[in-house]
């Protein structure tokens, strides 16, 4: 037993001090695979006692430092810049883009599991490591590959409660109706309504969780096949992992898009919490609703076209370029036509962003995609033609604080290489992924116990009095 005891012990040190000896300094530690480490709720489990400690020592030793001042402008401006909430799952950095638990999107193409050699990282090995911030071995992420595949039952009410809507109904509407739908199941609201201990919450919350990850894809192909493809769903693949089953439940099984659906979903999980579906997730949440209810909240922030519908605006807004100049549009038709759609009072999508100042690496990633899969794709290279275009344009505006693209200037133009050229449909793609990374953040609210969020709000005659005072 003492030899078994100081065994796993031993395992557990080395998991912590094993390096990769090519990345950089912010590289997590890496662990090293015993058979136990498979379950990633029992990790989990280990992981919560430690940093419940962490966040009490924080709130005892600098429950009182300063972290800096709030001006009216922010209070006008969105809140740009106000540092405001707890986020443990990623970072995001105004000039070097996200990172996930310190790993840059280079970083997890390096070190996450893949399903072939050289090939885009596998989401659930992202899972993994936002929920632990401990990078997987290949056999963890295909154990958690199959407890996906394994909880993913949908119930005929949800596709019932679907099919009630209109089949023009935005894809996004029917999505969110799903995600309610589906909330029925919720293993927390059962547990809270038997008077669960609140040291406990995160476990049913982890329940739902994953079993809402497993299940959207189910719900997203059945939206897609009910809209564009007459109703002829196609079942899941048992030999298949996450983002590839999701591929090919919509369709779609080129393994160049496999590979693309793996990177899309990897990539699109998570982007810190201030943005507007982390955040609103996050908030609902905080009233102790069961990730259902705050993930289809989250979803319907995403909807939004400054959002996460921008990847459909995206797609379209090139193709109407197309329409109007052909596709061997000159880069003075494609000036004109980016000054016509400013001077018409609209936004340029895919440029911009609330706290980016540089390219989003997210763009990146999809561009080398593009330079490897689909060199000579028309809108690629259209999609090429405007990061040359657009950032100068934007940058003589005066006002626009980041000219550069973000993830949404790219995606759509992948997307419709391989065949799902339904641009209405490309923010529920965004959505089955934001879920990995708002689910993975949920659990660690309940775990740490994070309280109800409640800003303090004012009106314009407050701070009218209280800038007059300060000016006095
Ligand atoms: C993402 C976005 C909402 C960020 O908004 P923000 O933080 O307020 O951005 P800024 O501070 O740079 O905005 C300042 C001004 O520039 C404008 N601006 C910003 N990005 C612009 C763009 N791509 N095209 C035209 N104008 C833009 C804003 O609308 C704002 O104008 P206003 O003062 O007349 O209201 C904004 O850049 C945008 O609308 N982009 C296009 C939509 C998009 O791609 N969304 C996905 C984001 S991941």
């Amino acid at each position: 037993m003492v030899l078994f005891r100081s065994v796993s012990a031993l395992s557990k040190l080395r998991s912590r001090v094993v390096r990769q000896p090519s990345l950089n300094s912010t590289v997590r530690w890496l662990q090293i695979q015993t058979s136990s480490d498979l379950d990633l709720q029992s990790q989990l489990r280990e992981l919560i006692p430690e940093q419940q400690e962490r966040l009490k020592k924080l709130k005892t030793e600098h429950g009182k430092v300063q972290l800096g001042n709030i001006t009216v402008d922010m209070v006008l401006g969105g809140m740009r810049g106000m540092t405001g909430l707890l986020w443990e799952t990623s970072l995001l950095d105004a000039d070097e883009g996200i990172r996930f638990r310190g790993l840059s999107i280079p970083e997890c193409q390096k070190v996450l599991p893949t399903a072939k050699p050289e090939g885009e990282p596998l989401p659930e090995g992202l899972l993994w490591l936002l929920l632990t911030g401990k990078v997987p071995s290949k056999d963890q992420v295909d154990a958690l590959s199959k407890e996906l595949r394994d909880r993913a039952t949908v119930p005929d009410h949800v596709y019932r409660a679907i099919d009630a809507l209109p089949i023009t109904a935005h894809p996004m509407t029917q999505f969110s109706t799903g995600v309610m739908a589906l909330q029925v199941q919720s293993e927390f609201q059962k547990a809270y309504e038997k008077g669960i201990h609140k040291s406990k919450y995160w476990e049913p919350t982890y329940e739902d969780s994953m079993n809402l990850i497993s299940r959207l894809p189910l719900v997203a192909s059945y939206i897609y096949r009910r809209i564009y493809k007459d109703g002829n769903v196609i079942p899941v693949d048992n030999a298949l992992d996450y983002g590839a089953n999701f591929s090919h439940m919509l369709g779609f099984d080129d393994p160049k898009m496999h590979e693309l659906m793996r990177l899309y979903v990897t990539i699109h999980t998570d982007h810190e919490g201030g943005n507007v579906s982390a955040h609103t997730g996050h908030l609902v949440a905080s009233a102790l609703s069961d990730p259902y209810l705050s993930f289809a909240a989250a979803l319907n922030g995403l909807a939004g076209p400054l959002h996460g519908l921008a990847n459909q605006e995206v797609l379209l807004w090139i193709k109407s370029v197309v329409d109007e100049c052909g596709e061997n549009v000159s880069t003075e038709q494609l000036k004109e036509y980016v000054w016509k759609t400013l001077k018409s009072g609209k936004v340029v999508p895919g440029y911009g962003h609330g706290v980016l100042r540089q390219t989003d690496p997210r763009y990146t990633c999809q561009r080398e995609f593009a330079l490897k899969h689909l060199p000579d794709d028309p809108l690629f290279q259209l999609v090429s033609k405007l990061y040359e275009v657009v950032p100068p344009i934007l940058t003589e505006l005066g006002k626009v604080k980041n000219p550069w693209p973000n993830v949404d200037a790219h995606s759509g133009v992948l997307l419709n290489h391989f065949g799902l050229t339904e641009a209405r449909y490309y923010t529920v793609l965004f959505g089955v992924s934001r879920a990995i990374g708002i689910c993975s953040q949920l659990v660690w609210d309940r775990a740490l116990g994070l309280p109800l969020e409640r800003p303090k709000s004012v009106t314009m005659e407050w701070l009218e009095n209280f800038c007059k005072k300060a000016n006095a």
